[in-house]
């Protein structure tokens, strides 16, 4: 049996056409998302809802033959199973109970009960395996401590994260209290997921370029070696994306250190720099802007075939920059797989 494509890069082969798969490829774009997520009542109960998260992690493979399907779920899943009151405002993102002090820290459970909350995720995990063809892995994941730290700190998703910066500088106690709490619990949450069923995992770092580059290594770097450090240790098989999105120069010290077997680029990368930088030490991820998907026609398929061709001495796996976005025209992602695949 030939292994699945995807899993060939993971492993550092280079492939005559990369796999490919989209950030947030089940989403609001989708109608088909959009009534399941109506039928669900929030997109809350539809994280939580093992057959209709399953339902939508499958649907853009209905459409499209991606190389890799993600979990339906979402990073703030762990802060609300430690204990933060999370809710999705319509229009707003996410809104939780804010961290400020040491009290507030207090107040938040064990890692030990989070499986109390996350256990439905666990579920999806199980129903995808089932329900998958043979042929597209399933990935995991998790945000990582600080990106996950900036929305407990704020109670909300910030322009800058300045309130989690200022607790960096103003309470680093209490910060790093959280920072740890949260790793354990991550770790946890991930070696839970592959317990079920999840081939690959991925931590999503959305805010890792908002820290500033002293204690970069610290609060991003640290953390994500723990992680990946704890799960290779009972899964050594079980590959690993890091996604530091916007951590700029920092992107070769983060691979460096965390050994992760693939790391995401976003947008600003350029191919070329990354190829000649990060490519000899692991396989990469990325990097279309997914504007394009909204723009569509020729700028499209000219930027696909430029991110394929910027990549094709090493190993790659196709993706965007960032997540897809809810004006994203559903037959641009159709274009796009005819100019990765020729
Ligand atoms: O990629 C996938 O298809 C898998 C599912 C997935 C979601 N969120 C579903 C989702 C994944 C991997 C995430 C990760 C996530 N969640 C991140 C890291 C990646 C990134 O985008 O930088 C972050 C920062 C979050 C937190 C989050 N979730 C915010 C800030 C928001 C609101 C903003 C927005 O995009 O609407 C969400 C909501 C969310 N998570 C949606 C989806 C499909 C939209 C919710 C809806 O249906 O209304």
């Amino acid at each position: 049996m030939t292994e699945k494509p995807l899993l060939r890069a993971l492993k550092g082969e280079t492939l005559p056409v990369p796999p490919v798969w989209m950030m947030r490829q089940a989403g609001r774009y989708l109608p088909e998302y959009r009534s399941t997520r109506a039928q669900a009542g929030s997109f809350l109960d539809l994280c939580y809802n093992p057959e209709l998260a399953a339902e939508v992690t499958l649907q853009p493979l209905r459409r499209y033959s991606f190389d890799a399907a993600i979990l339906f779920a979402d990073i703030l899943l762990v802060p609300q199973a430690l204990g933060a009151d999370l809710t999705f405002v319509q229009g707003e993102g996410p809104r939780l109970s804010t961290i400020t002090r040491a009290a507030d820290l207090a107040k938040l459970g064990p890692v030990e009960d989070i499986d109390e909350v996350l256990s439905p995720i666990y579920e999806t995990v199980k129903l995808l395996r089932r329900e998958l063809p043979a042929d597209v892995p399933l990935i995991g994941f998790a945000g990582a401590p600080w990106t996950v730290a900036t929305y407990m700190i704020a109670g909300k998703g910030t322009p800058d994260q300045a309130p989690a910066r200022r607790m960096m500088y103003g309470d680093p106690a209490t910060f790093e209290a959280l920072l740890d709490r949260i790793t354990e619990a991550t770790i946890h949450y991930l070696l839970q997921q592959i317990d079920a069923g999840a081939e690959v995992v991925k931590l999503f770092d959305s805010w890792a370029g908002a820290l500033p580059g002293p204690v970069f290594a610290k609060y991003a770097i640290a953390p994500a070696k723990r992680i990946v450090d704890s799960i290779r240790a009972k899964h050594p098989d079980v590959p690993i994306i890091g996604f530091p999105r916007m951590a700029g120069g920092n992107y070769l010290p983060y691979v460096q250190a965390t050994g992760v077997q693939c790391v995401a680029l976003d947008t600003s990368v350029d191919p070329a720099w990354a190829a000649r930088e990060l490519q000899p030490h692991t396989c990469v991820q990325g990097n279309l802007d997914p504007l394009l998907l909204v723009q569509g026609g020729d700028a499209l398929t000219k930027a696909a075939k430029a991110v394929v061709k910027g990549f094709s001495g090493g190993p790659h796996i196709f993706n965007l920059g960032h997540g897809i976005t809810p004006d994203a025209d559903p037959d641009n992602v159709h274009r796009m797989l005819e100019a990765v695949r020729g």
